[in-house]
């Protein structure tokens, strides 16, 4: 149930869609000339951070064409035959999203390439010397294939979208009024400075700040009146230890390690992640491109660094490097 609603939150077409001016403007036109010619759609690659729409994307994408969406992701299809099936049961003009498609396996990867060069599946049959591979046809199709992890691709995947679009973070301006838009869907009252403040805290993310306005309408329902008031909102977002540009707990304990125990840096990511038990991984996807967007961290080939900025919010001392 939660899903269902979730889901009628996300806009379902481009003009409902805030933000990503760039992008939207041009799958906008890739989208209307595939159409004009009845062609499927070019593939499309969405990168970025997560949380800023990939998955909305690929969801607009597919009713802007008038296809049906098929949904999976990387690690999901663990082998060739897999993908096979799901290649075979799509309809002309179909929409395929792939999440996460860094984490394809590499022999699931090699059906993809003919798959979306020439619609075609390459199967083989036998085994041996007799051994031979058939072509079977597919019909045309639109890959949408998103990752948070662009460098990952191996090139011959990348080559083969004809589409590559970065999304970016969102502007204050933007997640406000997407906080605007959801609190109205969701038949919630809010006042203006309160979807800004939300928005001022999102991390330029919209999934971020959906989740937040949810957590904040709790506290507005038992704690006030029902009305998303900027009292309300500073209330909730401290009790959630949301600070005023967004960080968390996490991002304060690793901006804090660095500091503390590295003196500022450079320091290496598995050795941050390792002094605040949390993954590389996750550190790197996750918390890292923000940082470094606000100005707070900086990555040099010896390692992060945190800037005279971090330390300021934190009220800390820039270290001195011996
Ligand atoms: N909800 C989440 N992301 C959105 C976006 N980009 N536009 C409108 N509503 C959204």
């Amino acid at each position: 149930e939660e899903d269902v609603a979730e889901f009628s939150l996300r806009p379902r077409y481009l003009a409902e869609y805030i933000g990503q001016a760039q992008a939207k403007e041009n799958l906008k036109i890739y989208i209307e000339a595939a159409k004009m010619r009845k062609e499927a759609l070019d593939h499309v690659l969405l990168y970025g951070p997560p949380g800023l729409g990939k998955t909305t994307l690929s969801n607009i994408i597919a009713n802007e064409l008038g296809v049906n969406l098929r949904t999976t992701s990387g690690p999901a299809i663990e082998r060739p035959g897999d993908l096979a099936a799901i290649l075979t049961n799509l309809q002309e003009g179909d929409v395929l999203f792939i999440d996460e498609i860094h984490r394809l396996h590499r022999t699931v990867e090699e059906v993809l390439y003919p798959a979306m060069e020439d619609y075609a599946l390459d199967i083989m049959i036998g085994k041996g010397p007799s051994a031979r591979s058939v072509r079977l046809d597919l019909p045309p199709f639109t890959l949408v294939g998103a990752t948070t992890r662009v460098g990952l691709l191996s090139a011959p995947l990348r080559d083969r979208f004809g589409v590559v679009s970065r999304l970016e973070y969102y502007t204050v301006d933007e997640l406000s009024y997407i906080v605007s838009r959801t609190a109205d869907l969701l038949q919630a009252q809010i006042i203006g400075e309160a979807s800004r403040e939300i928005g001022m805290r999102s991390r330029g993310t919209p999934r971020i700040a959906n989740r937040l306005l949810k957590r904040v309408r709790d506290f507005a329902q038992v704690k006030g009146d029902g009305i998303i008031t900027q009292e309300i909102t500073h209330m909730a977002l401290s009790n959630l230890q949301v600070d005023p540009m967004g960080l968390d707990e996490i991002d304060h304990k690793m901006l804090r390690a660095i500091i503390l125990s590295f003196q500022g840096g450079p320091v290496g990511l598995d050795t941050i992640a390792a002094s605040i038990g949390e993954e590389s991984q996750t550190i790197e996807d996750v918390y890292e491109p923000y940082l470094l967007q606000i100005g707070f961290l900086q990555r040099t080939p010896r390692g992060r660094m945190v800037t005279e900025n971090a330390c300021k919010h934190l009220g800390l001392p820039m270290p001195k490097r011996s």
